[in-house]
Formats: structure tokens, C-alpha cells, sequence
């Protein structure tokens, strides 16, 4: 089944039972490989996230000269040579990013302050996402960065300067743009102080204070102090991504015969919303053997089938489970009740339009969804129905899809279903472990 259009079918299993554990999380990844290669000394990170966008932030480090070589073994791990304040060196050709905002909008904020020329690409979904909200603030810094259509989108060309520190108020919740300025701060003269309204994802932070930088942060405000001396290389064991455990967490308790255990997951508070979102629907979930990690939160999470009901979501939830909402609709399908999904319109704005394209797919699969400019709303407890549904393009969509399989009836037919590899090429060797037919 190879090719875009690999399609998958989906049915709904008698039970679904195991312990599993998921990939490593995408978005620690993305930073340990970043703040590694700029550090000065070797590290070696285990457990990094094998998909596809992680793997795009590798060819472009490489790219930049960075030594990152692959050791198998128990863990496998990567062996990263880190390069010091100064040592990047100019790519000889466009990087691509692939599908992957955070390696586009992280390597932009590391290569506003570079002495030579970049120029940096993504796919055709990458190359359609806002990149003015990343620009304005690095131009603020004095940063040199066009991008196509009058500096809104990929490609991006930045000629690297000498940056000043800034302080900026973040229009958007976004972890990708905060994580960016923050590291062009690294490299400027003067701090740099970011203050957000709402508090996104905070691995680039919790990194930077354990390699050594200067960083302070509360609720709102996070302060970056210049290096004076490089980072310090550090090994990682990257915990298991909560957003992959996600899929599981929300299967085991919409399915009617369910046992399922993740083991070694991040519970990162910013990142935690969909396990407030289900345990406020009523699903029976239990976070146990809590422990830190590498500066990271970590437990084993237990969930059995559940009845859920529905619940209204918005204000500061919504960038602690950004990436999870389209799963969460699939729950609302299954819950009795109705749903609402209030100030999420940044879901416009993703791998897909996930408000249209989460909505127009569960309909198809008959749910009753209605579509808001910011959210959606979901009238749970209509049974599904299995049909012909599109991906478009988006690995979150796809692995919700396969989701809503689960419980539909009949079967579901995903198309573009292998794009689930960006974020777990696992997922479908996953299913089909936890899946009793
Ligand atoms: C991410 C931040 C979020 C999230 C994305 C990963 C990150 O994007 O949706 O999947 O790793 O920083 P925004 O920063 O655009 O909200």
C-alpha cells in the first residue's frame, strides 16, 4: 500500500486491550536536537521521536553543519557533535522543513542571528501556514527575513545579522513563535522578555534552564539573558508524547470493551489539557507513577472504557490540547450531550483547516457537527457509521479518523492514511496490537 493514496480500513474490534508505549514526544525532540547541535560538547538523546518532521529538523541541522549520527541499540539513540555559539555554517542549498512548522519557525529564530544567508522551504501545507507572526517579532530584533507574499508565507530568506533583544507581547498563544524569539534571543545583544496572555508548551524553556542559559519565567512573562558561554550538551531520554498517547487515551474510553495502559508518558502541565478535557467528560483515567524526567514531568496512564457527556471548552484549555481537538470532536461524537469548542480558531491555521476538515470528515461518518469561525459543536450520542473519509493531508486528522473507526460501524476507509508518519509511523502497528477482533 504504498503512495499517497494508501488507504486504510478501519473496524470496530470486539475489545480493546494492552499496555503500550508511545514514540517519543515530537515537540522535546525538535528542541533537543536544536539546543544540542548549538551546544558545545557531544549528547546523545534516546527515545527522540521517529516522525517525519523530527527527522526534517535533522536533515536541516545536518544541513548546517551539524554532525548527528544514528546509533542503533536498545534504546536506538542519536549521537549529536554540538557546535558552539559560532560554528553553524551555511547551507549550500534551500533547507526543507518538510511539513514541520516548529523545524521552519525554531530554525528561523536560530538563523536570524547567523552570519550568512539562509533560505527555508516546507511542503505544500507548510508553504500555505502564516509565517508573518513569526517575521514581525524577529524584525523587531533586527532581524533580515522575507518570506513570499509580501512576507506572510514560506519560503523564507533570512540573511543573518546582529540581533538586539526585544520585548515582545505574543498576539497568538504559539509555543513555535515564543520558542523562536527566545532563541534568536540566545544570540542578541541585551535581553529579550516575551510576555503571552495564555501559556503554551514550555519544553524550549524547561531546555534552555537545564543546558545552562539564563532564563527566568512565570505564567506570563518568560526573560532570556544572552549566552555568554555556549550551552551545555546535555543527554535526554525524551518521554513518550502525550499527543500520540492522546489517540489511545480517548479509544480506550469511547470504546465500549476497553483496557488500555500507556507507560512512560509526558504529563507536561502545558500540555495535559486533553486528560482535563476527558476526566471533566467523566472517562475513567488514572495518571499513576508520577516522576520527573530530564527537568520533564512523567507517569503511567491507566483509562478503561467510560461513559463521557459533554463539555464546553475555550480560553486558556485550548493551547493545552491544540493538537488533541480533533480527537476531542471524536469523543464529543461519542458522548451524550452536547459539546462546545470556543477560541480555537489558531486550528485554521494548522497541518489542515482542522475545523473544516474535522467537521466535513465526522459528518461524513454521520455526526452532528455544526462549524464556528473559532470551534465547533459537537451533538454527541448519534451512532457512527463507517464511510469513505479524507485525511487531508493531516496526520492528526488521519489518526482521529482511525479513531472514529474504532467505534463506527461498519468500515471506515481513511484515505492518504500513511501520513500519520509525521507525527507516529508507529500508530497503525499500534492499533492493530491494542485491537481484539
Ligand atoms: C508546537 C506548538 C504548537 C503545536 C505544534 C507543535 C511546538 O504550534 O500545534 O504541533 O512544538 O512548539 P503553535 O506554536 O503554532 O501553536
Amino acid at each position: 500500500m504504498a503512495g499517497k493514496t494508501q488507504i486504510k480500513n478501519i473496524l470496530s474490534p470486539k475489545r480493546l486491550v494492552g499496555e503500550i508505549t508511545v514514540p517519543g514526544d515530537k515537540s522535546i525532540s525538535h528542541r533537543a536536537l536544536i539546543l544540542n547541535s548549538l551546544a558545545l560538547g557531544n549528547s546523545q538523546i534516546s527515545n527522540l521521536s521517529p516522525g517525519k518532521d523530527c527527522i526534517s529538523t535533522i536533515h536541516c541541522l545536518r544541513a548546517l553543519g551539524v554532525k548527528l549520527t544514528e546509533r542503533d541499540g536498545k534504546p536506538p539513540a542519536i549521537l549529536i557533535s554540538g557546535v558552539g555559539n559560532k560554528g553553524l555554517t551555511e547551507a549550500c542549498n534551500i533547507l526543507n522543513a518538510g511539513n514541520s512548522g516548529t523545524t521552519m519557525r525554531l530554525l528561523s529564530g536560530v538563523l536570524s542571528s547567523q552570519h550568512f544567508l539562509s533560505i527555508i522551504t516546507g511542503d505544500i501545507s507548510l508553504r500555505s501556514r502564516p509565517m508573518k507572526r513569526l517575521i514581525e517579532p524577529l524584525r523587531l530584533m533586527g532581524a533580515e527575513i522575507y518570506g513570499r507574499h509580501d512576507d506572510s508565507l514560506a519560503p523564507l530568506v533570512i540573511k543573518g545579522k546582529k540581533l538586539h533583544g526585544v520585548s515582545y507581547a505574543l498576539p497568538v498563544p504559539s509555543a513555535q513563535i515564543k520558542s523562536a524569539i527566545l532563541l534568536a534571543g540566545l544570540f542578541a545583544q541585551g535581553d529579550t522578555t516575551v510576555k503571552q496572555l495564555q501559556p503554551s508548551r514550555d519544553h524550549t524553556e524547561r531546555l534552555l534552564q537545564r543546558m545552562g542559559a539564563k532564563l527566568e519565567s512565570d505564567n506570563t512573562h518568560i526573560a532570556i539573558t544572552p549566552l555568554n558561554i555556549p550551552l551545555t550538551a546535555v543527554d535526554l531520554h525524551v518521554p513518550g508524547d502525550i499527543s500520540s498517547a492522546a489517540y489511545w487515551l480517548v479509544a480506550g474510553t469511547i470504546h465500549p470493551n476497553a483496557k488500555v495502559k500507556i507507560m512512560n508518558c509526558g504529563i507536561n502541565p502545558t500540555r495535559t489539557g486533553i486528560i482535563d478535557a476527558l476526566l471533566a467528560m467523566g472517562a475513567r483515567l488514572k495518571i499513576e507513577n508520577q516522576r520527573l524526567e530530564g527537568n520533564e514531568p512523567v507517569a503511567d496512564l491507566h483509562v478503561e472504557s467510560s461513559r463521557l457527556k459533554g463539555i464546553e471548552i475555550g480560553g486558556d484549555l485550548i493551547p493545552r490540547l491544540i493538537d488533541e481537538i480533533p480527537l476531542l470532536a471524536v469523543a464529543a461524537c461519542v458522548a451524550e450531550g452536547k459539546t462546545v469548542i470556543r477560541e480555537a480558531s489558531e486550528l485554521r491555521v494548522k497541518e489542515s483547516d482542522r475545523i473544516e476538515s474535522t467537521s466535513r470528515e465526522l459528518s461524513r461518518l454521520g455526526a452532528d457537527i455544526e462549524e464556528l469561525s473559532d470551534g465547533m459543536v459537537i451533538h454527541g450520542g448519534k451512532a457512527l457509521l463507517g464511510n469513505e473519509v479524507r485525511s487531508h493531508g493531516d496526520h492528526r486528522l488521519a489518526m482521529s479518523l482511525a479513531i472514529a473507526g474504532l467505534v463506527a460501524g461498519g468500515t471506515t476507509s481513511i484515505q492518504n492514511a500513511r501520513v500519520a508518519e509525521i507525527s507516529n509511523p508507529a500508530f497503525w502497528l499500534e492499533l492493530d496490537n491494542l485491537a481484539r477482533y
